[in-house]
C-alpha cells in the first residue's frame, strides 16, 4: 500500500507499509528523495502510541536523511523505515527478515542500516532477505560495522570546532551536558573526557549512567533535568523534538551540539535558540558519520575514505555558523537551504 503524506510540504516520494508474515503492518518505509541516488537510511524500532504517530516521524527522519546526505557530499538520497517495538514478547529475528522482504520489495530504491533501538545482529537478518542494507559485521580492511562509533566521532570534531567559534575555546575545561548515553552517547563521552571536558549525563536507562559516572568521573544528572543542566554544551543523544517551546527558554547551555536526530521539534525553535544567543550545530550536519560508515559499505569504499569524508564535518559545519553569524539566520535555515540546493541541482542533473 503506499499513500502520499500530507504534513511535510516538501516530501517528494512515497510511503510504503511493511507487514509481517501474518499480514499485520508492523511500520513503513519512507522515500523523501531519490535525486541524488538510492534513499538511504536507518531503520528504527521504538515504541508508538499510534501509526499516524510512527508515520509522521518517518516521515521528518527521511527528510533529515536527504539533507544529511547531500551535505555530507554522497550519492544518496534520504529514506528512513520505523518499525513499532510491539509491547511483550516477539520473534525478533522473524520481524527484522519480514523488514528485509519489504526492502527488497522495493528494489533497491531504499537502502536500510541500524538507528535507534536496531543492532548489527538485526541488520544481519534483514541481509538474508536482501542485498540492500549495511551496517553489517565488518570484514577486516573494509568498511562497515556499527556506524555509532563514526557518529561519535563527527560530533566530536565538529563540537570542538563549533565550541571553538562560539565560546572561543578548546573542549578542555568545558562542561558538556550529554542527552542520551546509548551507542553514540557513549562514545561521545568518552572522547570528550579524553579531551578534558566535564561531563554531566543523563538517561532514561539507569544503568547506563551508572556504568559511565564509575567509568569516567561523570556527574549523573536525572533525564527530567539535563537540558536545563549547569553546562558549557548540551549534546542531545537521544531522541528528536527535544529544543521547543518548553525546553528552550530553560537552557543554560550556550552551545547546542549532539548527535539525535531532529532535535528542533519545529523549524521556528532554531530562531528561538539565535533569540537566546544559542550556538545550533544542525544536527544531521554533524552527525552524518554514521551514514558516511554506512555509504563507505555499500559502495564498497575504503576506511580511508570515511576518515576523510568525516574530517570534512567540522569545516563544514564552521562554514555554516559563519554564514549564520553574517547573516543573523537560524542555522538550520542556513544548512536546510544549502541541502535543498544541492538536491535541487540533483534532480536537474537527472531531468
Ligand atoms: P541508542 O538507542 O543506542 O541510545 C539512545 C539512548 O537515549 C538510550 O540509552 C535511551 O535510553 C536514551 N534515552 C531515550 N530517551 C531519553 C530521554 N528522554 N532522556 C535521556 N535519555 C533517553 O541510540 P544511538 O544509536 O546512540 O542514537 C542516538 C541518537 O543519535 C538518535 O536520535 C539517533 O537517531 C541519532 N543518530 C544515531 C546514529 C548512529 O550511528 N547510531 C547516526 C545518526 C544519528
Amino acid at each position: 500500500m503506499v499513500h502520499r503524506p500530507h504534513e511535510v510540504t516538501d516530501f517528494q516520494e512515497d510511503i510504503h507499509v511493511v507487514s509481517n508474515a501474518q499480514g499485520e503492518a508492523i511500520g513503513v518505509i519512507a522515500i523523501h528523495s531519490t535525486a541524488l541516488g538510492p534513499a538511504a537510511g536507518g531503520c528504527r524500532f521504538w515504541h508508538y502510541d499510534s501509526h499516524a504517530d510512527l508515520t509522521a516521524d518517518a516521515i521528518r527522519l527521511a527528510r533529515g536523511m536527504s539533507y544529511k546526505n547531500a551535505l555530507a557530499d554522497l550519492p544518496l538520497g534520504g529514506g528512513k523505515a520505523v518499525l513499532r517495538r510491539p509491547e511483550g514478547g516477539f520473534d525478533r529475528a522473524a520481524l527484522f527478515r519480514a523488514f528485509g522482504d519489504a526492502v527488497e520489495s522495493l528494489g533497491g530504491a531504499y537502502i536500510t542500516a541500524e538507528d535507534v533501538g536496531t543492532t548489527v545482529a538485526d541488520m544481519e537478518r534483514v541481509r538474508e532477505r536482501t542485498r540492500y542494507v549495511a551496517g553489517l559485521h565488518a570484514e577486516p580492511g573494509k568498511s562497515g560495522g556499527d556506524p555509532s562509533p563514526w557518529t561519535a566521532r563527527g560530533v566530536f570534531e565538529a563540537m570542538q570546532a563549533a565550541a571553538r567559534f562560539a565560546l572561543g575555546s578548546d573542549l578542555d575545561g568545558l562542561t558538556v551536558a550529554v542527552q542520551g548515553t546509548g551507542n553514540v552517547g557513549a562514545a561521545l563521552c568518552r572522547m570528550l573526557r579524553a579531551a578534558g571536558a566535564r561531563l554531566a549525563i543523563a538517561d532514561v536507562d539507569r544503568r547506563r549512567v551508572d556504568a559511565l559516572v564509575a567509568e569516567l568521573g561523570a556527574r549523573a544528572v536525572s533525564a527530567d533535568d539535563i537540558l536545563a543542566a549547569d553546562a558549557d554544551i548540551l549534546a542531545p543523544c537521544a531522541l528528536g523534538g527535544v529544543l521547543n517551546g518548553r525546553t528552550i527558554p530553560g537552557l543554560k547551555a550556550r552551545l547546542v551540539c549532539g548527535a539525535a536526530n531532529n532535535q528542533l521539534a519545529t523549524e521556528a525553535d532554531g530562531e528561538a535558540l539565535l533569540a537566546r544567543g544559542i550556538v545550533y550545530a544542525p544536527d544531521y550536519v554533524v552527525n552524518a558519520g554514521g551514514i558516511i560508515n554506512v555509504s563507505a559499505e555499500y559502495l564498497g569504499e575504503a576506511p580511508e575514505a570515511v576518515e576523510r569524508r568525516i574530517g570534512e564535518i567540522a569545516p563544514r559545519l564552521t562554514g555554516i555558523l559563519e554564514v549564520t553569524a553574517r547573516d543573523n539566520l537560524p542555522a538550520n535555515i542556513v544548512a536546510d537551504t544549502l541541502a535543498r540546493r544541492i538536491i535541487a541541482r540533483g534532480q536537474r542533473a537527472a531531468a
